[in-house]
């Protein structure tokens, strides 16, 4: 019997001036996204924006609705979308972010389970790391490297014999 340890490494930045020109901007498109994402009934309101290597960016925020599941997390509907506009295209980097109704989100937000799946996939299938910047409502931000520390032992393509 051995212990397998699997190291994470995230970056923690207290200022966005710390953050490259463009990474900057992504990260104020995902707060603006923010702002604008259809979640009446959460009230917890998510924004993303992928920069492609094309130099497109790619915006997505959370759209919930009655029927609750028919709702979709704001990185979903941000990749699905870059994937179905720019096919093949790869993607750089994924800026989210998040408030809460009381604005008291004053932690960088960690995506759900099931968009680290989805993010997973694109990351996966262009076999170059997808770099993650998280932020809430403080100035805190993470940085995560790539989707596949975020999911470790992740089940992909590769399972399926696809790859
Ligand atoms: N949500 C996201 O958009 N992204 C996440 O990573 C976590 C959750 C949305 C889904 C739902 O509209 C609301 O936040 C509350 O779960």
């Amino acid at each position: 019997m051995k212990k397998l340890n699997i190291p994470f490494q995230l970056t923690e930045i207290e200022n966005l001036t710390e953050l490259t020109a463009e990474d900057q901007q992504l990260v104020s498109l995902s707060k603006e996204m923010a702002d604008q994402a259809y979640a009446p009934y959460s009230e917890f309101f998510v924004g993303a924006a992928v920069l492609l290597e094309n130099g497109k960016i790619i915006k997505g925020s959370n759209q919930e609705n009655a029927a609750y599941p028919s709702g979709l997390c704001a990185e979903r509907v941000a990749v699905f979308s870059a994937s179905a506009l720019y096919p093949g295209i790869k993607m750089k980097t994924i800026a989210i972010s998040a408030k809460n109704r009381h604005n008291t989100m004053n932690r960088p937000i960690s995506p759900c389970g099931a968009c680290r799946q989805a993010l997973l996939e694109y990351e996966f299938r262009q076999k170059e790391p997808v770099k993650l910047i998280l932020s809430g409502q403080s100035e805190k931000i993470y940085i995560v490297n790539k989707v596949q520390d975020l999911l470790p032992l992740s089940f992909t393509a590769d399972e399926l014999g696809r790859l």
